[in-house]
């Protein structure tokens, strides 16, 4: 299979975003944080503000009254430009006309599995996955019946993700994060992996048998979850007939 580039990989992430909205304008969303959806999260700014490279005068601007968005995951005791809320803010939110009540975050949440039940659930949630196979923050050994709790970040977590604070030092060691079942209960799945430095754990993950060291090998079990890359990978679990 021809890879398709990470532009092509963004956009189909962010049409697959755009038809959610489009077919349930009041849907809740999963959404990420990290390298890998900055231009789907780019494509979907441009598209709702009209403004910037991605920007189409013919296409209706992204409504996203109604929508709820909740990120996946958040560090915990970090300043606030470090949280991810502030990374939605940043790459999505301000861009778009999301009701700042619709920007839901496990932090300021009692119980975030509640909330998003009580909204209807998950429709679409959209994940990255780490080095050693974490989704959301559920690192390696987490268990299958979680909900949203919180972590303490493995090494390699907080390695590949102490480019944002400098230094090793300063990363966090804690976070909070929809649990596994939290994340198998959303109605489709699409994790999007990009550059070769993935394909052994994207590989692992869905070629061999699930286990709990590789959490996000448990999405193989759900309805309805795509699996897409730059790399030439692909893989849908569930919703093959
Ligand atoms: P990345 O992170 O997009 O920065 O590679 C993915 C993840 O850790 O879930």
């Amino acid at each position: 299979m021809q890879s398709a580039t990470y532009e092509q990989l963004s956009l189909r992430v962010a049409h697959a975003i755009v038809e959610q909205i489009r077919i349930k304008p009041k849907c809740c969303l999963g959404l990420p944080t990290g390298h890998t959806p900055i231009l789907t999260y780019q494509i979907l700014a441009n598209w709702s503000s009209g403004q910037g490279q991605y920007a189409d005068s013919d296409a209706p601007a992204i409504d996203w009254s109604q929508v709820l968005c909740f990120a996946l995951d958040d560090y915990l005791n970090v300043d606030e430009k470090h949280t991810f809320q502030a990374f939605l803010e940043k790459h999505l939110y301000s861009h778009t006309n999301l009701p700042l009540d619709n920007r839901l975050n496990p932090c300021a949440s009692e119980d975030y599995d509640l909330l998003i039940e009580s909204c209807g659930g998950l429709d679409l949630t959209v994940l990255g996955i780490g080095g050693n196979g974490h989704i959301a923050f559920n690192e390696p050994g987490t268990m299958a019946l979680s909900y949203t709790h919180c972590i303490w970040l493995s090494e390699s977590t907080r390695v590949a993700n102490q480019e944002a604070f400098g230094n090793l030092e300063s990363t966090p060691h804690t976070g909070i994060t929809m649990g596994l079942q939290t994340i198998l209960s959303s109605a489709r799945i699409i994790l999007m992996a990009s550059s070769e430095a993935k394909r052994k754990i994207v590989e692992r993950a869905f070629d061999e048998p699930v286990t709990l060291d590789l959490p996000a090998s448990l999405l193989q079990t759900h309805s309805h979850t795509d699996v897409w890359t730059d790399f030439g990978y692909e893989k849908s679990f569930g919703n093959t007939i």
